[in-house]
């Protein structure tokens, strides 16, 4: 028999884009009004670095959003980071140092690159004892023995050398892998210490390669184009098996990144998938065809938190079954998924 009705804790996710102005004001409420914590990541076009931005950003998110909602602050890692600058963020309650290394994605030209990390391990000393989390895109751009740029597919799988020179030069910091997208680097967390975790998202359990680009490696859909960019169909069925194991180690962070329909229609679209609208129905979908369904709630309310340190939350929400039409766009952003029958919704 169906289960047509799931009660599950108030879930996190640990991983979202909000942007700012009048785009922010859109796409807050899709996750304020159904999850108790995310992590506001701060790839704003002046990325989020001072104590005094910080609050600011959260109060903007604050303002649109129900009471119950607290956005957990992360704080950009560019160049002029110091451990003073750290001890001044954790004051302020910034939670997360974030690395997007410059040229990976959207609003990263100040990230430092992966192997200037070195370099930085006191600023990382200061991120541990202040109990903070530091999470990591990991991609490598260029090789740094010809100096050559990576093929996209494969900057994730290059960048697992450097996190392993990591894990052994700061140990002890709790490092979170975002957006794990390949085989390698779930079978990398998976040995890694205890203070090693990654977040998974949505659309890599769900999206391949071959449906963002064509035989030449041009992009064919915009709109399922992200970084890291999606892999082959192994890697997604690795993904989907992490997600689906019941291992703390792993926890949800949609990565939704909103873009408007024209910047994705134009020659050079930037990444991003705007997943939020649909992701807790498509963790249903994902966790039932696996008959896993009673771990979800592990994968999106528990694991997160406990990984950060935070107390679980305390409400509940309901998914029932019932099919719905995701709509096309809102407000000049596609939705992933948009124009699709899905079968679960949160009520
Ligand atoms: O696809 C992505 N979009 N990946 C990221 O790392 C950043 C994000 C964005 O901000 O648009
Ligand atoms: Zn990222
Ligand atoms: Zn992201």
């Amino acid at each position: 028999m169906k289960i047509k009705k799931l009660i599950i804790r108030q879930p996190d996710d640990m991983h979202v884009h909000f942007r700012s102005g009048l785009m922010l004001q859109n796409v807050v409420p899709f996750t304020a009004h159904i999850f108790g914590r995310a992590v506001a990541m701060g790839n704003l076009p002046v990325p989020i670095t001072t104590l005094e931005t910080a609050r600011a950003y959260r109060k903007e998110i604050k303002d649109i959003s129900p009471k119950s909602f607290n956005p957990i602050m992360s704080a950009m890692m560019t160049k002029d980071i110091t451990p003073e600058k750290i001890r001044k963020l954790h004051k302020a309650g910034v939670k997360v140092l974030k690395l997007i290394p410059a040229s990976t994605s959207t609003n990263s030209s100040e990230g430092i690159a992966l192997n200037e990390l070195r370099n930085y391990l006191p600023v990382l000393e200061t991120v541990k004892k202040a109990g903070m989390i530091f999470s990591i895109h990991a991609e490598l751009i260029h090789n740094p023995k010809t100096g050559k740029e990576i093929p996209e597919i494969q900057r994730e799988e290059m960048a697992i050398p450097f996190l392993g020179h990591l894990v052994s030069k700061a140990s002890g910091l709790k490092i979170v892998v975002e957006h794990a997208s390949t085989r390698k680097i779930i079978e990398f967390v998976k040995k890694a210490p205890w203070n090693v975790a990654a977040t998974l998202t949505t659309h890599h359990a769900l999206v391949n390669y071959g449906d963002v680009f064509d035989s030449q490696g041009r992009i064919l859909n915009p709109f399922l184009y992200c970084k890291p960019v999606a892999k082959t169909a192994d890697d997604q069925e690795a993904v989907i098996e992490v997600m689906t194991s019941d291992n703390p180690k792993f926890f949800f962070g949609s990565d939704s990144a909103p873009h408007l329909i024209w910047k994705k229609n134009s020659d050079e679209p930037p990444a991003g998938i705007f997943t939020a609208p649909v992701v807790l129905s498509l963790l249903c979908k994902i966790f039932e065809r696996e008959k896993k369904l009673e771990r979800l709630e592990n994968f999106v309310s528990r694991f997160g938190a406990e990984f950060y340190g935070l107390p679980l939350n305390k409400g509940k929400i309901t998914l029932e079954r019932g099919e719905w039409l995701v709509p096309e766009e809102f407000e000049g952003v596609k939705i992933f998924k948009g124009e699709e029958i899905l079968q679960w919704q949160v009520v």
